[in-house]
Protein backbone atom coordinates (compact mmCIF):
# COMPACT_ATOMS: atom_id res chain seq x y z
CA UNK A 1 0.00 0.00 0.00
CA UNK A 2 0.99 3.57 -0.86
CA UNK A 3 1.94 5.60 2.42
CA UNK A 4 -0.98 7.62 0.78
CA UNK A 5 -3.34 5.15 0.95
CA UNK A 6 -2.47 4.65 4.14
CA UNK A 7 -2.59 7.90 5.54
CA UNK A 8 -6.28 7.57 4.23
CA UNK A 9 -7.18 4.29 6.04
CA UNK A 10 -5.77 5.74 9.37
CA UNK A 11 -7.94 8.75 8.85
CA UNK A 12 -10.92 6.74 8.25
CA UNK A 13 -10.51 4.42 11.06
CA UNK A 14 -10.36 7.58 13.29
CA UNK A 15 -13.66 8.77 11.90
CA UNK A 16 -15.25 5.88 12.66
CA UNK A 17 -15.27 6.84 16.68
CA UNK A 18 -13.59 5.92 19.41
CA UNK A 19 -12.64 2.71 20.92
CA UNK A 20 -13.87 2.19 23.90
CA UNK A 21 -11.15 1.95 27.14
CA UNK A 22 -12.60 -0.03 29.31
CA UNK A 23 -15.64 -2.71 28.41
CA UNK A 24 -18.27 -3.95 31.05
CA UNK A 25 -20.17 -6.98 30.17
CA UNK A 26 -22.89 -8.19 32.58
CA UNK A 27 -24.40 -11.91 31.75
CA UNK A 28 -27.68 -13.27 32.06
CA UNK A 29 -26.49 -14.70 35.08
CA UNK A 30 -26.05 -11.18 36.31
CA UNK A 31 -29.76 -10.77 35.01
CA UNK A 32 -31.16 -13.70 37.03
CA UNK A 33 -29.38 -12.39 40.54
CA UNK A 34 -30.92 -9.41 40.02
CA UNK A 35 -34.20 -10.32 39.59
CA UNK A 36 -34.45 -12.81 42.34
CA UNK A 37 -33.34 -9.64 44.32
CA UNK A 38 -35.52 -7.50 42.67
CA UNK A 39 -38.80 -9.78 43.13
CA UNK A 40 -38.08 -9.34 46.90
CA UNK A 41 -37.58 -5.64 46.87
CA UNK A 42 -41.14 -5.35 44.72
CA UNK A 43 -42.94 -7.41 47.19
CA UNK A 44 -42.05 -5.16 49.89
CA UNK A 45 -42.80 -2.11 47.56
CA UNK A 46 -46.13 -3.62 47.06
CA UNK A 47 -47.18 -4.33 50.31
CA UNK A 48 -46.59 -0.85 51.51
CA UNK A 49 -48.39 0.47 48.21
CA UNK A 50 -51.37 2.99 48.78
CA UNK A 51 -54.05 3.14 46.63
CA UNK A 52 -55.81 5.79 45.16
CA UNK A 53 -59.87 5.61 45.84
CA UNK A 54 -62.00 4.17 43.84
CA UNK A 55 -65.65 5.41 42.95
CA UNK A 56 -67.98 4.65 40.60
CA UNK A 57 -71.91 3.79 40.70
CA UNK A 58 -74.44 0.80 40.51
CA UNK A 59 -77.83 0.69 39.30
CA UNK A 60 -79.70 -1.57 41.98
CA UNK A 61 -83.21 -1.19 40.19
CA UNK A 62 -84.89 1.16 42.51
CA UNK A 63 -81.88 3.75 41.68
CA UNK A 64 -78.37 4.16 42.03
CA UNK A 65 -75.78 3.95 44.61
CA UNK A 66 -72.58 5.80 44.38
CA UNK A 67 -69.85 3.89 45.68
CA UNK A 68 -65.99 4.83 47.23
CA UNK A 69 -63.29 2.47 47.75
CA UNK A 70 -60.94 4.19 50.01
CA UNK A 71 -57.74 2.88 52.28
CA UNK A 72 -57.21 0.55 50.65
CA UNK A 73 -54.08 -1.48 51.96
CA UNK A 74 -52.33 -4.94 51.14
CA UNK A 75 -53.30 -7.48 53.39
CA UNK A 76 -51.14 -10.39 51.13
CA UNK A 77 -48.99 -10.26 48.07
CA UNK A 78 -48.18 -13.35 46.68
CA UNK A 79 -45.63 -12.59 43.93
CA UNK A 80 -44.73 -15.28 41.64
CA UNK A 81 -41.20 -15.26 40.11
CA UNK A 82 -40.81 -13.30 37.01
CA UNK A 83 -39.28 -14.11 33.78
CA UNK A 84 -36.44 -11.41 32.59
CA UNK A 85 -34.67 -11.76 30.19
CA UNK A 86 -32.77 -9.40 27.67
CA UNK A 87 -34.63 -9.07 24.40
CA UNK A 88 -31.97 -8.77 21.51
CA UNK A 89 -35.06 -6.76 19.40
CA UNK A 90 -35.31 -4.15 21.41
CA UNK A 91 -32.16 -3.76 22.66
CA UNK A 92 -33.53 -3.81 26.13
CA UNK A 93 -34.67 -6.06 29.11
CA UNK A 94 -38.28 -7.55 28.91
CA UNK A 95 -39.94 -8.57 32.23
CA UNK A 96 -42.73 -10.81 32.75
CA UNK A 97 -45.02 -11.77 35.53
CA UNK A 98 -48.16 -14.11 35.71
CA UNK A 99 -50.30 -15.03 37.99
CA UNK A 100 -49.97 -12.59 40.48
CA UNK A 101 -52.57 -12.60 43.18
CA UNK A 102 -52.98 -9.71 46.06
CA UNK A 103 -55.59 -9.42 48.94
CA UNK A 104 -56.37 -6.20 49.76
CA UNK A 105 -58.79 -4.31 52.58
CA UNK A 106 -59.76 -1.21 52.95
CA UNK A 107 -63.06 1.17 53.64
CA UNK A 108 -66.82 1.60 51.59
CA UNK A 109 -68.80 4.07 51.60
CA UNK A 110 -72.03 4.49 49.83
CA UNK A 111 -74.06 7.81 48.92
CA UNK A 112 -77.99 6.39 48.43
CA UNK A 113 -79.76 9.40 47.87
CA UNK A 114 -79.85 11.07 51.40
CA UNK A 115 -78.75 7.81 52.72
CA UNK A 116 -75.05 7.51 54.07
CA UNK A 117 -73.80 4.01 54.64
CA UNK A 118 -70.33 2.39 55.09
CA UNK A 119 -68.33 -0.49 56.03
CA UNK A 120 -65.67 -2.19 55.51
CA UNK A 121 -63.97 -4.61 52.80
CA UNK A 122 -61.85 -7.39 51.72
CA UNK A 123 -60.73 -7.44 48.27
CA UNK A 124 -59.25 -10.18 46.20
CA UNK A 125 -57.51 -9.13 42.81
CA UNK A 126 -56.72 -12.77 41.00
CA UNK A 127 -54.53 -14.14 38.09
CA UNK A 128 -52.74 -10.54 37.22
CA UNK A 129 -50.31 -10.47 34.46
CA UNK A 130 -47.31 -7.77 33.53
CA UNK A 131 -45.42 -7.67 30.74
CA UNK A 132 -42.75 -4.33 30.41
CA UNK A 133 -40.12 -4.09 27.91
CA UNK A 134 -37.51 -1.36 28.45
CA UNK A 135 -35.06 -0.29 26.15
CA UNK A 136 -31.42 1.07 26.68
CA UNK A 137 -29.76 3.24 25.09
CA UNK A 138 -27.22 6.52 25.45
CA UNK A 139 -28.04 9.98 25.78
CA UNK A 140 -25.90 12.39 23.95
CA UNK A 141 -23.87 12.96 27.08
CA UNK A 142 -23.05 8.99 27.31
CA UNK A 143 -24.97 8.25 30.24
CA UNK A 144 -26.65 4.81 29.86
CA UNK A 145 -30.52 5.66 29.42
CA UNK A 146 -33.76 3.67 29.74
CA UNK A 147 -37.33 4.04 28.05
CA UNK A 148 -40.70 2.12 28.46
CA UNK A 149 -41.49 0.68 25.16
CA UNK A 150 -44.40 -1.23 26.33
CA UNK A 151 -46.03 -2.27 29.10
CA UNK A 152 -49.79 -4.20 29.58
CA UNK A 153 -51.24 -5.19 32.22
CA UNK A 154 -53.96 -7.46 32.33
CA UNK A 155 -56.28 -8.62 35.72
CA UNK A 156 -58.18 -11.28 35.48
CA UNK A 157 -60.75 -11.28 38.45
CA UNK A 158 -61.82 -9.55 41.56
CA UNK A 159 -63.62 -10.80 43.99
CA UNK A 160 -64.85 -8.40 47.28
CA UNK A 161 -66.65 -9.15 49.92
CA UNK A 162 -68.34 -6.09 51.69
CA UNK A 163 -69.02 -5.96 55.61
CA UNK A 164 -71.10 -4.09 58.00
CA UNK A 165 -73.88 -1.20 57.03
CA UNK A 166 -76.16 -2.29 54.73
CA UNK A 167 -73.67 -3.95 52.65
CA UNK A 168 -76.24 -6.79 52.05
CA UNK A 169 -77.83 -4.94 50.05
CA UNK A 170 -75.82 -4.11 47.29
CA UNK A 171 -73.40 -7.60 48.10
CA UNK A 172 -75.32 -9.11 45.25
CA UNK A 173 -74.66 -6.30 42.79
CA UNK A 174 -70.89 -7.07 42.83
CA UNK A 175 -71.22 -9.01 39.07
CA UNK A 176 -71.95 -5.35 38.21
CA UNK A 177 -69.41 -3.18 39.25
CA UNK A 178 -66.48 -5.21 39.59
CA UNK A 179 -65.62 -4.97 36.03
CA UNK A 180 -65.23 -1.11 36.12
CA UNK A 181 -63.07 -1.88 39.62
CA UNK A 182 -60.95 -4.23 37.38
CA UNK A 183 -60.33 -1.33 34.53
CA UNK A 184 -59.57 1.04 37.02
CA UNK A 185 -57.06 -1.49 38.98
CA UNK A 186 -55.97 -2.35 34.78
CA UNK A 187 -55.71 1.18 34.10
CA UNK A 188 -53.26 1.86 37.16
CA UNK A 189 -50.48 -0.88 36.69
CA UNK A 190 -48.65 0.56 33.81
CA UNK A 191 -48.72 4.24 34.66
CA UNK A 192 -46.99 2.88 38.13
CA UNK A 193 -44.02 0.90 36.17
CA UNK A 194 -43.78 3.89 33.80
CA UNK A 195 -43.40 6.57 36.67
CA UNK A 196 -40.59 3.89 38.54
CA UNK A 197 -38.81 3.83 34.54
CA UNK A 198 -38.92 7.30 34.32
CA UNK A 199 -37.44 7.41 38.20
CA UNK A 200 -34.20 5.25 37.54
CA UNK A 201 -33.84 7.25 34.40
CA UNK A 202 -33.61 10.87 36.07
CA UNK A 203 -30.92 8.71 38.58
CA UNK A 204 -28.81 7.54 35.12
CA UNK A 205 -29.14 11.06 33.86
CA UNK A 206 -27.71 12.59 37.17
CA UNK A 207 -24.78 9.89 37.28
CA UNK A 208 -21.55 11.69 36.72
CA UNK A 209 -19.55 10.24 33.58
CA UNK A 210 -16.39 12.48 34.58
CA UNK A 211 -15.09 11.33 38.86
CA UNK A 212 -12.06 13.04 40.36
CA UNK A 213 -10.49 9.63 41.36
CA UNK A 214 -7.54 11.87 43.23
CA UNK A 215 -6.38 15.00 43.35
CA UNK A 216 -4.64 14.78 40.07
CA UNK A 217 -6.79 12.51 38.38
CA UNK A 218 -10.00 12.54 36.94
CA UNK A 219 -11.81 9.39 35.06
CA UNK A 220 -14.00 10.04 32.49
CA UNK A 221 -16.46 6.65 31.57
CA UNK A 222 -19.13 8.45 29.12
CA UNK A 223 -20.86 5.40 26.86
CA UNK A 224 -18.66 5.28 23.49
CA UNK A 225 -21.99 3.31 21.95
CA UNK A 226 -25.25 1.99 22.95
CA UNK A 227 -25.25 -1.33 24.67
CA UNK A 228 -25.17 -3.99 22.77
CA UNK A 229 -27.41 -6.42 23.58
CA UNK A 230 -27.96 -10.64 22.99
CA UNK A 231 -29.73 -12.91 24.45
CA UNK A 232 -26.91 -13.98 26.56
CA UNK A 233 -25.37 -10.77 28.14
CA UNK A 234 -25.78 -6.55 27.98
CA UNK A 235 -22.05 -5.29 26.77
CA UNK A 236 -21.26 -1.53 27.02
CA UNK A 237 -17.81 0.04 25.85
CA UNK A 238 -16.78 3.05 28.24
CA UNK A 239 -14.57 6.02 27.27
CA UNK A 240 -12.45 4.45 30.24
CA UNK A 241 -9.80 8.02 30.11
CA UNK A 242 -7.74 9.32 32.95
CA UNK A 243 -6.86 12.99 32.45
CA UNK A 244 -4.97 15.74 34.53
CA UNK A 245 -7.32 17.45 36.38
CA UNK A 246 -4.85 20.24 36.18
CA UNK A 247 -4.17 19.59 32.17
CA UNK A 248 -6.71 17.78 30.43
CA UNK A 249 -4.30 16.99 27.60
CA UNK A 250 -4.90 14.21 25.33
CA UNK A 251 -2.19 11.79 24.91
CA UNK A 252 -0.01 11.15 21.80
CA UNK A 253 -1.78 7.73 21.70
CA UNK A 254 -5.71 6.53 21.18
CA UNK A 255 -7.18 3.17 22.40
CA UNK A 256 -6.86 0.33 20.59
CA UNK A 257 -9.98 -2.01 20.02
CA UNK A 258 -10.02 -5.37 22.19
CA UNK A 259 -12.47 -8.25 22.62
CA UNK A 260 -12.95 -10.06 25.83
CA UNK A 261 -13.42 -13.64 26.07
CA UNK A 262 -17.18 -14.52 26.96
CA UNK A 263 -17.55 -15.28 30.41
CA UNK A 264 -21.17 -16.73 30.95
CA UNK A 265 -20.37 -18.66 34.04
CA UNK A 266 -19.30 -14.81 35.83
CA UNK A 267 -22.26 -12.31 36.31
CA UNK A 268 -19.84 -9.89 35.23
CA UNK A 269 -16.48 -8.86 33.33
CA UNK A 270 -14.27 -5.63 33.20
CA UNK A 271 -12.00 -5.03 30.51
CA UNK A 272 -9.43 -2.24 31.32
CA UNK A 273 -7.17 -1.82 28.55
CA UNK A 274 -3.55 -0.36 28.39
CA UNK A 275 -5.13 2.56 26.62
CA UNK A 276 -6.91 3.63 29.75
CA UNK A 277 -3.22 2.52 32.29
CA UNK A 278 -1.48 4.47 30.39
CA UNK A 279 -3.62 7.42 30.15
CA UNK A 280 -3.07 7.72 33.89
CA UNK A 281 0.31 7.66 33.68
CA UNK A 282 0.32 9.79 31.00
CA UNK A 283 -2.56 12.12 33.37
CA UNK A 284 0.49 12.37 36.16
CA UNK A 285 2.88 12.75 33.87
CA UNK A 286 1.47 15.59 31.96
CA UNK A 287 0.72 17.71 35.43
CA UNK A 288 4.24 17.31 36.43
CA UNK A 289 3.52 14.79 38.71
CA UNK A 290 6.20 12.44 38.15
CA UNK A 291 9.46 13.99 39.82
CA UNK A 292 11.27 13.74 42.89
CA UNK A 293 14.35 14.97 44.73
CA UNK A 294 16.30 12.84 46.47
CA UNK A 295 18.72 13.45 49.42
CA UNK A 296 20.71 10.87 51.52
CA UNK A 297 18.33 11.21 54.30
CA UNK A 298 16.01 9.48 52.00
CA UNK A 299 18.67 6.44 51.12
CA UNK A 300 18.40 3.38 53.42
CA UNK A 301 20.54 3.62 56.25
CA UNK A 302 21.58 0.03 55.10
CA UNK A 303 22.80 1.08 52.33
CA UNK A 304 26.41 0.87 51.55
CA UNK A 305 26.75 3.78 49.36
CA UNK A 306 26.07 7.66 50.43
CA UNK A 307 24.40 10.38 48.48
CA UNK A 308 27.83 12.47 49.03
CA UNK A 309 30.52 13.43 47.06
CA UNK A 310 33.16 11.05 48.98
CA UNK A 311 30.43 8.23 48.59
CA UNK A 312 30.10 8.67 44.74
CA UNK A 313 33.92 8.41 44.56
CA UNK A 314 33.70 4.66 43.95
CA UNK A 315 31.44 5.26 40.96
CA UNK A 316 33.18 9.00 39.74
CA UNK A 317 36.78 9.01 40.85
CA UNK A 318 37.06 12.84 40.07
CA UNK A 319 33.90 13.75 41.91
CA UNK A 320 35.38 13.89 45.18
CA UNK A 321 38.21 15.96 44.08
CA UNK A 322 36.76 18.47 42.99
CA UNK A 323 33.77 18.75 45.76
CA UNK A 324 35.27 17.10 48.64
CA UNK A 325 32.75 15.91 50.97
CA UNK A 326 29.77 17.73 49.91
CA UNK A 327 26.31 16.02 50.13
CA UNK A 328 24.44 15.65 47.03
CA UNK A 329 20.93 16.00 45.97
CA UNK A 330 19.34 14.31 42.84
CA UNK A 331 16.39 15.58 41.14
CA UNK A 332 14.97 12.77 39.52
CA UNK A 333 11.88 12.80 36.78
CA UNK A 334 9.94 10.94 34.21
CA UNK A 335 11.26 11.98 30.61
CA UNK A 336 8.77 10.23 28.68
CA UNK A 337 5.31 9.27 30.19
CA UNK A 338 5.69 5.41 31.27
CA UNK A 339 3.97 3.02 29.46
CA UNK A 340 2.37 0.03 30.10
CA UNK A 341 2.20 -2.86 27.47
CA UNK A 342 0.19 -6.28 28.55
CA UNK A 343 1.11 -9.73 27.28
CA UNK A 344 -1.11 -12.85 28.12
CA UNK A 345 0.35 -13.40 31.77
CA UNK A 346 2.31 -10.71 31.89
CA UNK A 347 2.49 -6.70 32.38
CA UNK A 348 5.23 -5.00 31.09
CA UNK A 349 6.38 -1.08 32.17
CA UNK A 350 8.48 0.84 30.59
CA UNK A 351 10.68 3.75 32.34
CA UNK A 352 12.94 6.70 30.86
CA UNK A 353 14.06 8.77 33.85
CA UNK A 354 16.27 11.47 33.82
CA UNK A 355 18.55 12.37 37.00
CA UNK A 356 20.50 15.42 37.74
CA UNK A 357 22.68 15.38 40.38
CA UNK A 358 23.91 18.64 42.39
CA UNK A 359 26.32 18.74 45.46
CA UNK A 360 25.14 21.00 48.05
CA UNK A 361 28.00 23.73 49.05
CA UNK A 362 27.98 24.32 53.00
CA UNK A 363 26.05 27.66 51.87
CA UNK A 364 22.90 25.71 50.93
CA UNK A 365 23.80 26.69 46.92
CA UNK A 366 23.28 23.49 44.65
CA UNK A 367 25.88 22.98 42.17
CA UNK A 368 25.12 20.75 39.06
CA UNK A 369 27.72 17.60 38.68
CA UNK A 370 25.92 15.52 35.30
CA UNK A 371 22.64 14.44 34.15
CA UNK A 372 22.14 10.76 33.57
CA UNK A 373 19.30 9.33 31.56
CA UNK A 374 17.98 5.95 32.31
CA UNK A 375 15.83 3.10 30.13
CA UNK A 376 14.22 0.61 32.62
CA UNK A 377 12.23 -2.33 31.71
CA UNK A 378 9.56 -3.78 34.62
CA UNK A 379 7.67 -6.76 34.34
CA UNK A 380 4.91 -7.81 36.43
CA UNK A 381 1.92 -10.43 37.43
CA UNK A 382 -1.25 -9.68 38.75
CA UNK A 383 -3.79 -11.94 40.39
CA UNK A 384 -6.22 -11.88 42.90
CA UNK A 385 -6.98 -13.88 45.91
CA UNK A 386 -8.53 -13.42 48.75
CA UNK A 387 -10.04 -10.81 47.31
CA UNK A 388 -7.40 -8.30 46.93
CA UNK A 389 -5.68 -7.76 44.14
CA UNK A 390 -1.75 -8.97 43.96
CA UNK A 391 0.79 -9.01 42.09
CA UNK A 392 4.69 -9.20 41.42
CA UNK A 393 6.75 -7.37 40.00
CA UNK A 394 10.98 -8.15 38.53
CA UNK A 395 13.60 -5.56 36.76
CA UNK A 396 14.16 -7.39 33.22
CA UNK A 397 16.59 -4.04 32.09
CA UNK A 398 18.28 -1.10 33.71
CA UNK A 399 20.43 1.16 31.06
CA UNK A 400 22.22 4.24 32.29
CA UNK A 401 24.15 6.63 29.89
CA UNK A 402 25.36 9.95 30.19
CA UNK A 403 24.21 13.32 28.74
CA UNK A 404 26.32 15.79 30.28
CA UNK A 405 28.97 16.30 33.09
CA UNK A 406 30.29 19.60 34.44
CA UNK A 407 33.06 17.27 36.09
CA UNK A 408 34.25 15.66 33.19
CA UNK A 409 33.08 12.53 31.46
CA UNK A 410 33.36 8.93 33.45
CA UNK A 411 31.80 5.34 32.94
CA UNK A 412 28.54 4.61 33.87
CA UNK A 413 28.89 0.75 33.91
CA UNK A 414 29.52 1.21 37.89
CA UNK A 415 27.29 3.29 38.48
CA UNK A 416 24.74 1.73 36.55
CA UNK A 417 25.66 -2.05 38.05
CA UNK A 418 25.18 0.29 41.61
CA UNK A 419 21.95 1.54 41.08
CA UNK A 420 20.44 -1.67 39.44
CA UNK A 421 21.87 -3.83 42.57
CA UNK A 422 20.28 -0.82 44.57
CA UNK A 423 16.86 -1.37 43.34
CA UNK A 424 17.24 -5.34 43.27
CA UNK A 425 18.13 -5.58 46.94
CA UNK A 426 15.97 -2.54 48.61
CA UNK A 427 13.47 -1.23 45.73
CA UNK A 428 11.80 -4.24 44.80
CA UNK A 429 11.22 -6.42 47.62
CA UNK A 430 9.60 -3.87 49.33
CA UNK A 431 7.25 -3.24 46.52
CA UNK A 432 7.02 -7.02 46.41
CA UNK A 433 6.35 -7.40 49.52
CA UNK A 434 3.37 -4.82 49.47
CA UNK A 435 1.83 -6.46 46.25
CA UNK A 436 2.39 -10.08 48.27
CA UNK A 437 0.09 -8.25 51.02
CA UNK A 438 -2.58 -7.65 48.35
CA UNK A 439 -4.79 -3.80 48.19
CA UNK A 440 -8.20 -4.86 48.38
CA UNK A 441 -10.44 -4.56 45.37
CA UNK A 442 -12.60 -1.81 45.33
CA UNK A 443 -16.33 -2.36 46.71
CA UNK A 444 -19.32 -0.90 45.59
CA UNK A 445 -21.73 0.89 47.71
CA UNK A 446 -24.47 -1.44 47.16
CA UNK A 447 -22.88 -4.97 46.98
CA UNK A 448 -19.66 -6.79 47.21
CA UNK A 449 -17.24 -8.73 44.30
CA UNK A 450 -17.15 -12.39 44.97
CA UNK A 451 -15.08 -15.10 42.83
CA UNK A 452 -13.36 -12.93 40.67
CA UNK A 453 -10.67 -13.77 38.49
CA UNK A 454 -8.37 -11.37 36.78
CA UNK A 455 -6.23 -12.29 33.42
CA UNK A 456 -4.10 -10.71 31.32
CA UNK A 457 -4.51 -10.46 28.06
CA UNK A 458 -2.70 -9.27 24.82
CA UNK A 459 -3.40 -5.07 25.36
CA UNK A 460 -5.56 -5.51 27.80
CA UNK A 461 -6.59 -6.85 31.99
CA UNK A 462 -10.14 -9.02 32.26
CA UNK A 463 -11.67 -9.06 35.54
CA UNK A 464 -14.79 -11.83 35.84
CA UNK A 465 -16.98 -11.74 39.41
CA UNK A 466 -19.92 -12.52 40.62
CA UNK A 467 -21.62 -9.80 42.48
CA UNK A 468 -23.31 -10.37 46.13
CA UNK A 469 -25.89 -7.61 46.57
CA UNK A 470 -26.08 -6.44 50.58
CA UNK A 471 -29.30 -7.32 51.97
CA UNK A 472 -29.37 -3.73 53.59
CA UNK A 473 -29.26 -2.39 50.04
CA UNK A 474 -31.85 -4.91 48.53
CA UNK A 475 -34.11 -2.39 49.69
CA UNK A 476 -32.63 0.53 47.74
CA UNK A 477 -30.64 0.86 44.81
CA UNK A 478 -30.49 -2.91 43.69
CA UNK A 479 -28.94 -1.60 40.08
C1 LIG B 1 -12.87 17.73 39.89
O1 LIG B 1 -12.00 18.68 40.43
C2 LIG B 1 -11.97 19.92 39.72
C3 LIG B 1 -10.87 20.79 40.33
O2 LIG B 1 -10.83 20.66 41.71
C4 LIG B 1 -13.35 20.58 39.81
O3 LIG B 1 -13.36 21.79 39.10
C5 LIG B 1 -14.36 19.62 39.20
O4 LIG B 1 -15.66 20.14 39.33
C6 LIG B 1 -14.30 18.27 39.88
N1 LIG B 1 -15.15 17.36 39.14
C7 LIG B 1 -16.00 16.52 39.73
C8 LIG B 1 -16.79 15.66 38.85
O5 LIG B 1 -16.12 16.48 40.96
C1 LIG C 1 15.74 15.37 52.50
O1 LIG C 1 14.43 15.71 52.02
C2 LIG C 1 13.41 15.59 52.98
C3 LIG C 1 12.11 15.82 52.30
O2 LIG C 1 12.19 16.82 51.35
C4 LIG C 1 13.69 16.56 54.13
O3 LIG C 1 12.68 16.40 55.12
C5 LIG C 1 15.07 16.26 54.73
O4 LIG C 1 15.36 17.22 55.72
C6 LIG C 1 16.14 16.29 53.66
N1 LIG C 1 17.39 15.84 54.23
C7 LIG C 1 18.55 16.46 54.03
C8 LIG C 1 19.73 15.84 54.64
O5 LIG C 1 18.60 17.48 53.37
C1 LIG D 1 29.69 10.51 53.06
O1 LIG D 1 29.51 9.10 53.19
C2 LIG D 1 30.52 8.43 53.96
C3 LIG D 1 30.18 6.94 53.93
O2 LIG D 1 30.32 6.47 52.60
C4 LIG D 1 30.53 8.98 55.37
O3 LIG D 1 31.57 8.34 56.09
C5 LIG D 1 30.72 10.47 55.33
O4 LIG D 1 30.62 10.99 56.63
C6 LIG D 1 29.69 11.14 54.46
N1 LIG D 1 29.93 12.55 54.33
C7 LIG D 1 28.98 13.47 54.47
C8 LIG D 1 29.37 14.88 54.23
O5 LIG D 1 27.84 13.14 54.83
C1 LIG E 1 28.46 29.49 48.05
O1 LIG E 1 29.78 28.96 48.08
C2 LIG E 1 30.37 28.72 46.79
C3 LIG E 1 31.71 28.05 46.96
O2 LIG E 1 32.12 28.02 48.29
C4 LIG E 1 30.48 30.06 46.07
O3 LIG E 1 31.04 29.83 44.78
C5 LIG E 1 29.13 30.69 45.95
O4 LIG E 1 29.21 31.95 45.33
C6 LIG E 1 28.46 30.82 47.30
N1 LIG E 1 27.06 31.25 47.10
C7 LIG E 1 26.52 32.21 47.85
C8 LIG E 1 25.10 32.55 47.50
O5 LIG E 1 27.11 32.77 48.75
C1 LIG F 1 18.37 -3.71 27.58
O1 LIG F 1 18.53 -2.40 27.02
C2 LIG F 1 19.58 -2.29 26.09
C3 LIG F 1 19.72 -0.84 25.70
O2 LIG F 1 18.49 -0.21 25.57
C4 LIG F 1 19.28 -3.20 24.91
O3 LIG F 1 20.35 -3.15 23.99
C5 LIG F 1 19.10 -4.62 25.41
O4 LIG F 1 18.74 -5.44 24.35
C6 LIG F 1 18.04 -4.67 26.48
N1 LIG F 1 17.97 -6.02 27.05
C7 LIG F 1 16.81 -6.63 27.25
C8 LIG F 1 16.90 -7.98 27.87
O5 LIG F 1 15.74 -6.14 26.94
Amino acid sequence: MRPSVIAVFTLLSCVCGENPGVKVVLTNKWLQYVKHVGAGWVQDKLEKITFPDISGDVNIHIGTVYYTLSGTTVTKCDLPEPVVEFSQDNTGVKTSIEGLSVALAGDWRTNFGLIHDGGTFEMAIFSMSLTSVVQLGKDSDGHLSVSSLSCDAQVGDVDIQFHGGASWIFQPFVDHFKGHIVDMIQSQICPKVQEFIVSVESDLQAMSVSVNVSEVLSFEIPLTDPPVIEASNLKMGLKGEFYSIKTHMEPPFVAQPFTMPEQPDHMLSVGMSEFTMNSASYGYFSAGQLQALINDSMIPPASPVRLNTSSMGVFIPQLPKQFPNLLMVLQVYASDSPMVSLQPGLGELGLQVGVIAYAIEPNTTQVPLFKLSSISKFSGKMWIADQKLKGSVTMDNFTLTLVSSEVGTFKTDALENGVKMGIKMMVLPKLNTLLGNGIPLPQMKQGHLVNSVLNIEKGFLDIYSDVEIEPAERNNNFL
